[in-house]
C-alpha cells in the first residue's frame, strides 16, 4: 500500500507514524521542510510549496500512491484533493467545495441554520458595516468577531478579552469585510470547549475521543491565542468536565452537517471532520469546524488507535465506515509543546536547540511519543523556526502519570524554549470541573 502524504508539521509526523505501523505501507512525502522525523519514515521525500500545482502533480505521478492523507487547512481549503483526483488518486481529505466547512465560517453558520441543525449561537453576517453597531448592542456588548477566511487560528477576536468594547469592535469588523468582504459576529459563548473529531466516509460518523485543548500561549490560561499548547484526553474516553449527553449531542450536529453538506454541494465529505464544541449552561454549541485533524489534537487520538490507521483509510475512501470496529485503548494521554520563547507573536527563530536524554529511565517504551513541528535540522544539531517545535505525549492509565510522563521530557529541551507546565494538571482540569458545575448549577 503506497501512500502520497502532505504536510510537515507535528501532526503530519503523527499522521505519519500512524499509516506506517500498518503492515506493508509504503510513504512518500511532499512537505514544504524537512521533517526530521517524517523524513526517516518515509521512503520519498519531496520538498515543495502547497501551491505549486505542477510539482504536486509531478510528484504524484512518480509515487503512484494508492491513496494520499493531506494533513493541513491550506492545501486542503485550496483543493489539493481536487487536483490529485485529475490523476485519479483519491485522498483522505475533503474536496474543495465541503472543505469550506473549514475554509469558510459563515458557509458553516448559514448551513447549519439553512438545515435546522442545533448548535449555532446568534449569529449574523455582514457585508458592509450597516447594522453592525446595533447587532454588538443587541448581543448587550459580549461579542465575538471572526475574519472569514483562513487565519492560522488568529483570525478571532473576542469582547472583554481582546476586544475593549463596541468601538474596537465595529474597528476589527471592518478591517475584516475589508480583507474577506464579509465578516461573522456571533454571541460569545461561556463554557468549557472541547474537540470531538470524527472519521467521515461521506456519509457515516465514527467519532475519536474527545480532547481539550489549550489556545492560550501562558500558565493559567493567560497572553495571546495559539495554534495550541498542547491537549489531553482522558481513560474513559469523557473529558472530566463532559457528560455522556454533551458528547452525544455533538456527535449528532457532525451526522447532521455531514448530511446538509451533501444536500447542498452533492459532494460527499471523506476524510477528517474536526468539531469544535464548547460545552455551555444547558448543552453543547459548536463553535466551529476544521475539515482536518487538530494539532496537537491529533497526538492524543492516534497514538492510542488500536484500530489500523490504513483499513480506517480505506473504508473513509469506499464509503464503508460502518463496516469496520474503530477502537482506542482506554488511556489517558496528555500532550505538551515545546515553542520558541516569544511565540506566537515575536518568536525567536535559528535558535540552537538540544534534547538531552530523551526519555526518561523512569518511563517505559510506547508511553512516551516525541513529535517535531517547525525544527530545522542541521549536521550539527536541531534549530527552532518560529513556530512550535516539539510535542511530547504522555500515555498511561491516568491523567496524573500521563501529565508527568510529559512533564518530565518537556524539562529535557534545552534553549530558548517554553511550554505551558499546567496542561494536563489536576489544579488545571480542577479549575474547569468546578467552572462547569458552577454554570450548570450542579
Ligand atoms: P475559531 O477559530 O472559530 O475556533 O475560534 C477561535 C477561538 O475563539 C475558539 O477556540 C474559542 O475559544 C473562541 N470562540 C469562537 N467562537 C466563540 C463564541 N461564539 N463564543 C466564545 N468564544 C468563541
Ligand atoms: N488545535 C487547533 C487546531 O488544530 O486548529
Amino acid at each position: 500500500m503506497k501512500i502520497l502524504l502532505i504536510g510537515n508539521g507535528a501532526r503530519e509526523h503523527c499522521i505519519a507514524e500512524a499509516l506506517t505501523r500498518s503492515f506493508g505501507s509504503e510513504l512518500a512525502t511532499y512537505a514544504k521542510a524537512k521533517n526530521p522525523g517524517i523524513f526517516a519514515l518515509s521512503k520519498q521525500y519531496q520538498l515543495g510549496s502547497y501551491t505549486d500545482e505542477s510539482a504536486i502533480l509531478d510528484f504524484a505521478r512518480k509515487v503512484k500512491p494508492d491513496f494520499a492523507f493531506i494533513g493541513p487547512d491550506d492545501p486542503i481549503a485550496d483543493g489539493v484533493a481536487d487536483l490529485l483526483l485529475e490523476l485519479g488518486i483519491h485522498s483522505v481529505a475533503p474536496l474543495k467545495t465541503v472543505a469550506r466547512l473549514e475554509s469558510s465560517k459563515s458557509f458553516t453558520r448559514d448551513l447549519v441554520k439553512k438545515y435546522g441543525i442545533p448548535g449555532n449561537p446568534k449569529f449574523k453576517i455582514f457585508y458592509d458595516m450597516n447594522g453592525v453597531r446595533k447587532f454588538l448592542e443587541e448581543l448587550g456588548g459580549e461579542f465575538v468577531i471572526k475574519a472569514d477566511g483562513l487565519t492560522g487560528g488568529k483570525g478571532v477576536l473576542i469582547s472583554g478579552e481582546h476586544l475593549a468594547g463596541i468601538e474596537e469592535g465595529e474597528e476589527y469588523a471592518k478591517k475584516c469585510i475589508g480583507k474577506f468582504g464579509r465578516v461573522v459576529i456571533e454571541e460569545k459563548l461561556v463554557g468549557q470547549e472541547f474537540s470531538l473529531m470524527s472519521f467521515v466516509d461521506g456519509v457515516h460518523v465514527v467519532d475519536m475521543v474527545p480532547v481539550q485543548d489549550h489556545k492560550r500561549a501562558f500558565v493559567d490560561d493567560k497572553g495571546p491565542n495559539t495554534g495550541g499548547m498542547g491537549s489531553y484526553s482522558s481513560s474513559n474516553h469523557l473529558l472530566p468536565f463532559l457528560t455522556q449527553k454533551d458528547l452525544d449531542d455533538a456527535h449528532a450536529i457532525t451526522e447532521k452537517v455531514l448530511a446538509a453538506l451533501f444536500k447542498e454541494t452533492g459532494a460527499q465529505f471523506k476524510g477528517i471532520m474536526y468539531g469544535g464544541f464548547m460545552a455551555v449552561k444547558d448543552g453543547v454549541k459548536l463553535i466551529e469546524y476544521n475539515a482536518r485533524f487538530g494539532d496537537p489534537e491529533v497526538m492524543n487520538v492516534l497514538p492510542i488507535l488500536k484500530t489500523d490507521f490504513v483499513e480506517i483509510c480505506q473504508a473513509i475512501l469506499a464509503g464503508n465506515l460502518d463496516k469496520i470496529k474503530i477502537e482506542f485503548e482506554k488511556k489517558a494521554t496528555v500532550c505538551k509543546y515545546i515553542a520558541p520563547e516569544g511565540y506566537p507573536d515575536k518568536p525567536v527563530s535559528g535558535q540552537k536547540i538540544t534534547i538531552e536524554n530523551q526519555k526518561p529511565a523512569s518511563v517505559k517504551e510506547g508511553d512516551l511519543k516525541m513529535y517535531y513541528a517547525s525544527v530545522d535540522q542541521k549536521p550539527d544539531g536541531l534549530y527552532l523556526s518560529s513556530s512550535r517545535a516539539i510535542a511530547f505525549v504522555g500515555i498511561a492509565d491516568t491523567l496524573e502519570k500521563a501529565e508527568q510522563i510529559a512533564e518530565s521530557a518537556c524539562g529535557n529541551v534545552k534553549g530558548h524554549v517554553f511550554y505551558r507546565p499546567d496542561i494536563g494538571t489536576k489544579a488545571l482540569i480542577e479549575k474547569r470541573v468546578g467552572m462547569m458545575r458552577k454554570l450548570r448549577g450542579k
